[in-house]
């Protein structure tokens, strides 16, 4: 069974079910600077999890793209991804346990052909705030029993704590910031494992194995979350105004089982770039352990960076721009380890089967293929010289120690062995405790890092940010009005302090042209207009020319906020919001800065300010 029919397979069950299909959300979330990339597909659904109705009602159903970065350094083993799809089901006050539960477990045994035995579940075991998920546990031994098989805890059914069977975007219930929804889940665990029995010491870690301890053996496939609570500002969890379901399952994964293949990387979703790595490179994948991981880096990354390249990110030193161009530079790092250096373009043609891999389910892939491989190869040629300088330092380096072994990696890339071979050369031997140490300092600070980079919860929706975002509406329809019709929206970014917008347009604008558009918009606020958010069929939204975000998909039924009336409006745009009630509350509207942002299309930095002091 490969990916294409997996995917439909899931839709295909939960719309059986009442279920409506949206369309996967762009990788970058649409005006959402907590957080870099969509990393769940509750995400983009996150108010109607808080209790707004969806336009599409209480049952939804996907395959959302993602991307989750505090896994890159585990990349290389047989399940750990950066990019990634998640199939996901939602009940927002509608159905809870005792459907999803039965659910689950037929979509796994029904339609992937699953065999019951290998199915291990684990639930909630309870905090002192939150109690032991008994339901659940009650529910899975009914299931397990009509199948057959006695479900005892400890046995099939595990209890564990928050740490593994809690789930919200920040993790446990003490990590979440106020106003970010929670909830106990239960996972379910496919078995791979023929060597070990339950308990048996794992020969990777020592541990008793169990399902989530992560020798191995066991393969999470499915996730139920009862996002029932809502962490509030003095620390307490309440309950929300409805009970949700959020399940999340990894399609890789899901393929991998479906295929008794432990190996994520040996199904249809990678294959075909790594057939292109191995004609590449003159190795075969899964002969040598060491080639196996580098192809399996290189594969990831190389997938995730052209899935990025075609949501609109372009390699740059910050943010998504940054991730972006570290999966290139270590894709070409262990490509250097199977002997592609040289002429680094390579990595183009890996780029192509990604598209093949997609053709059926995000077209944007193919459509952008050209330009997606100009810039892959343009970074890689980039990188290939400051790779070249790099080794130059270090021949004049007079000492090469574990710190320095570590500065090179960090700064130039270079894996460990790389650096000991030519330390070795010049008489030295780099300690490589001293590396780990340093480099075991700089994973805990690159998940910090990643952690920061979520505030998540309400933090996004608060006053300045929502008032800047009435704002970037006015500006879209005032470049129209102002200088140019057929201006569109490319891109952009909404922080507390600014506003960014990339948009079409050939040339520089005139100091008049932007200050005509900064006077309408002031213009537009001083009338004092209604922001109204009307739900509506896409085809009805496309007739009254209502904005869309370039390169978005949107479901059949859609939200649109009118500034101005829906008979006479100054802006339409397609937007899940939030907005301001009148533009009248948004103050004094600047243009900071107005620049070139690639070819054809410009970069616009705007802010709000008091109007007793702007105006
Ligand atoms: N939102 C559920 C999950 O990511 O597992």
């Amino acid at each position: 069974m490969n990916s294409s029919e997996i995917r439909k397979k899931f839709i295909g069950f939960y719309t059986a079910r009442g279920h409506v299909e949206i369309p996967s959300a762009p990788l970058v979330p649409a005006n959402d600077p907590t957080t870099l990339f969509v990393s769940a597909g509750m995400q983009p659904l996150i108010r109607n999890i808080l209790g707004e109705p969806h336009p599409l009602g209480k049952r939804l159903v996907n395959s959302q793209k993602a991307v989750r970065l505090q896994d890159i350094e585990e990349v290389g083993d047989n399940r750990h991804t950066t990019f990634f799809e998640m199939l996901g089901n939602w009940s927002f006050g509608d159905y809870f346990k005792k459907e999803q539960l039965p659910w689950v477990f037929a979509y796994l045994t029904g339609e992937l052909g699953l065999d019951p035995h290998k199915l291990f579940v684990s639930v909630f075991a309870g905090n002192g705030a939150v109690p032991k998920d008994t339901e659940s546990i009650r529910i899975w031994k009914d299931i397990f029993a009509r199948a057959g098989i006695d479900a005892g805890e400890g046995e099939r059914v595990f209890a564990y704590p928050a740490k593994n069977n809690w789930w919200s975007r920040a993790g446990e219930p003490d990590r979440m910031p106020a106003g970010e929804p929670g909830g106990p889940d239960s996972e379910v665990f496919y078995d791979f494992g023929q060597e070990l029995r339950l308990h048996e010491r794992s020969p990777y870690n020592g541990q008793p194995c169990h399902p989530n301890c992560d020798c191995g053996r066991y393969l999470e496939i499915a996730n139920s979350v009862f996002m029932q609570y809502q962490k509030q500002a003095d620390g307490s969890l309440s309950e929300l105004s409805q009970k949700n379901v959020d399940f999340g399952g990894g399609l890789e994964r899901q393929v991998a089982a479906a295929n008794g293949t432990p190996d994520v990387f040996d199904t249809d979703l990678f294959r075909p770039v790594i057939r292109v790595l191995e004609r590449a490179a003159k190795r075969t994948y899964g002969r040598e352990e060491h080639d196996t991981r580098a192809m399996r880096i290189i594969a990831d990354h190389v997938r995730g960076a052209v899935m990025m390249l075609s949501d609109g990110v372009g390699p740059s030193n910050k943010q998504q721009g940054y991730i972006l161009r570290r999966l290139i530079r270590r894709a070409l790092l262990y490509g250097r380890e199977l002997g592609l250096s040289g002429d680094w373009r390579y990595v183009g043609t890996l780029a192509e089967p990604v598209a093949e891999i997609y053709d059926a389910v995000y077209p944007e892939v193919r459509a952008r293929m050209r330009d997606t491989k100009a810039i892959l190869e343009e970074e890689a040629v980039r990188f290939g010289r400051s790779l070249e300088k790099g080794l130059h330092e270090i021949e004049k380096l007079s000492e090469i120690n574990g710190q320095t072994a570590f500065t090179l990696y960090e700064t130039y890339g270079f894996p460990w062995e790389m650096t000991v071979e030519i330390a070795e050369g010049k008489g030295q031997h780099p300690d490589r405790r001293r590396f780990e140490e340093e480099f075991e300092k700089h994973k805990a600070l690159s998940r910090t890092a990643a952690a920061g980079m979520f505030r998540g919860g309400l933090a996004d929706q608060g006053e300045e940010t929502t008032k800047l975002h009435t704002a970037h509406h006015l500006l879209l329809a005032a470049l129209q009005q102002a200088i140019d019709p057929s201006i569109r929206q490319r891109g952009s970014n909404i922080t507390a302090e600014r506003l960014r917008m990339d948009f079409n347009f050939g040339r520089k604008l005139t100091p008049d042209e932007l200050s005509r558009v900064e006077n309408l918009v002031n213009d537009t606020i001083r009338e004092n207009l209604p922001v109204t958010r009307v739900e509506m069929d896409r085809a009805e939204a496309e007739t009254i020319g209502a904005q869309m975000e370039f390169g978005h998909k949107y479901p059949d039924r859609v939200s649109v906020y009118y500034v101005g009336s829906p008979e006479h409006f100054f802006s339409a745009e397609f937007c899940g919001g939030p907005h301001v009630a009148f533009t009248g509350r948004l103050g004094h509207f600047t243009i900071q800065k107005e620049e070139s942002a690639g070819a054809g299309i410009r970069r616009m930095y705007a802010r709000l300010t008091p109007a007793a002091s702007g105006n």
